[in-house]
């Protein structure tokens, strides 16, 4: 694949009020670099190598950035620098992405968001209480040994000095007394407004079901809360001409996905490569619904390469971008082994066309 230089790319075509940002991710000016290949996966930060993909050039973007849930690949981000790296990330799309072409984030809400501004939730966990002493008990006792400590009345009352605490002040602290609390942090807001500022509309939003995370659910015994077992797609169009063809899909999955709100596929069971790959069916609904044979796909989140096998299957082109080494070395072995396979079903099906 002949390499382009950086002449064609012009910070003043982008919307005005982006130039500013634009000039300082540029700034160094340098127009005789080279674009980065495509179907190779490019180690590096997102924020730097999105610069260097030639303007409008891809057809689609599917990717799954870190959620902010405490994975090891996302040990290095504050909430801050979280919310930067994906406004940067959406902000570096405008320029790459054809016009009439997609942005499409798959993304989750964050379910255990310290906030140590929010109220201590007090539980009244009614089916909890094991120990049979009463809070009339407690009082009664306290009456009879006014100079007794919660602990010499635990021994009394043959209970624990925290049944005590909870019997006088009827509550229980969830989380601990010192832990900040967790709350539900709401992030379509937030992407909506990074993309908006970027250049681009929200265009469609979608939900994928996939298995209810149970075993994940610390708190299902003592809380109103619901189980994590679903994510949104986010589409983000850019401006431009939108080729519409009906024939992309056939009339059956027209009806049982292409036009349909929600998803339903299971989530990836064994992530013993990779803490947080998504199945490939994703990528894969997302490039059949979106682009055309031979376009590129981008997914500057990487990771185990699922999207550029999902491009590959679909005889699409792809750019990755993976920050970590070793999952970058993880997606090569994977695209090398998932084209020996087609290849070998490719000559199977040719030897028995072949065959008289
Ligand atoms: C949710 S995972 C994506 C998994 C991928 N969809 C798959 O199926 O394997 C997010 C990936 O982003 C990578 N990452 C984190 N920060 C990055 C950055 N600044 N630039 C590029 N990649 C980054 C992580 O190493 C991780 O592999």
């Amino acid at each position: 694949m002949a390499e382009h230089t950086l002449t064609a790319f012009k910070i003043e075509r982008l919307p005005k009020k982006l130039q500013k940002t634009f000039h300082a991710l540029y700034s160094n000016g340098d127009t005789t670099e080279t674009y980065l290949k495509v179907n190779e996966i490019h180690q590096g930060d997102a924020r730097e190598l999105l610069a260097r993909i030639e303007p409008n050039s891809v057809s689609v973007s599917v990717w799954s950035p870190p959620y902010f849930v405490g994975k090891e690949y996302e040990a290095y981000l504050t909430f801050e620098d979280w919310q930067n790296l994906l406004r940067s990330v959406i902000l570096l799309h405008f320029p790459i992405i054809k016009p009439g072409g997609f942005l499409v984030i798959n993304i989750a809400d964050i379910l255990v968001f310290k906030d140590p501004e929010m109220p201590r939730v007090q539980a009244d966990a009614i089916n909890k209480k094991r120990s049979p002493v009463t809070r009339e008990d407690v009082l009664n006792a306290m009456k009879k040994h006014p100079n007794y400590s919660r602990y010499q009345l635990a021994e009394l009352l043959n209970c624990s000095e925290q049944t005590i605490d909870r019997r006088l002040h009827g509550n229980n602290i969830r989380g601990g007394k010192h832990e900040p609390q967790t709350r539900v942090k709401i992030v379509g807001g937030m992407v909506e407004d990074w993309a908006l500022e970027a250049g681009f509309y929200p265009y469609d939003r979608r939900v994928w079901v996939k298995d209810a995370a149970w075993e994940n659910s610390r708190w299902a015994s003592l809380s109103y809360r619901s189980v994590d077992e679903f994510e949104y797609l986010y589409f983000f169009w850019k401006p431009g001409i939108t080729k519409y063809d009906r024939n992309r899909l056939s009339a059956d999955e027209w009806k049982e996905w292409g036009s349909r709100g929600v998803w339903e596929f299971p989530s990836v069971r064994v992530n013993d490569d990779h803490e947080a790959k998504f199945p490939l069916e994703l990528p894969r609904r997302v490039i059949r619904l979106l682009t055309d044979p031979g376009e590129v796909v981008l997914d500057c989140f990487m990771g185990s390469g699922t999207t550029a096998l999902a491009a590959i299957q679909e005889n699409r082109q792809y750019i990755g971008v993976e920050l970590e080494k070793k999952y970058v070395e993880l997606a090569e072995s994977k695209i090398k082994s998932g084209i020996q396979k087609s290849l070998i079903s490719e000559s199977r099906h040719k030897n028995y066309a072949d065959k008289p």
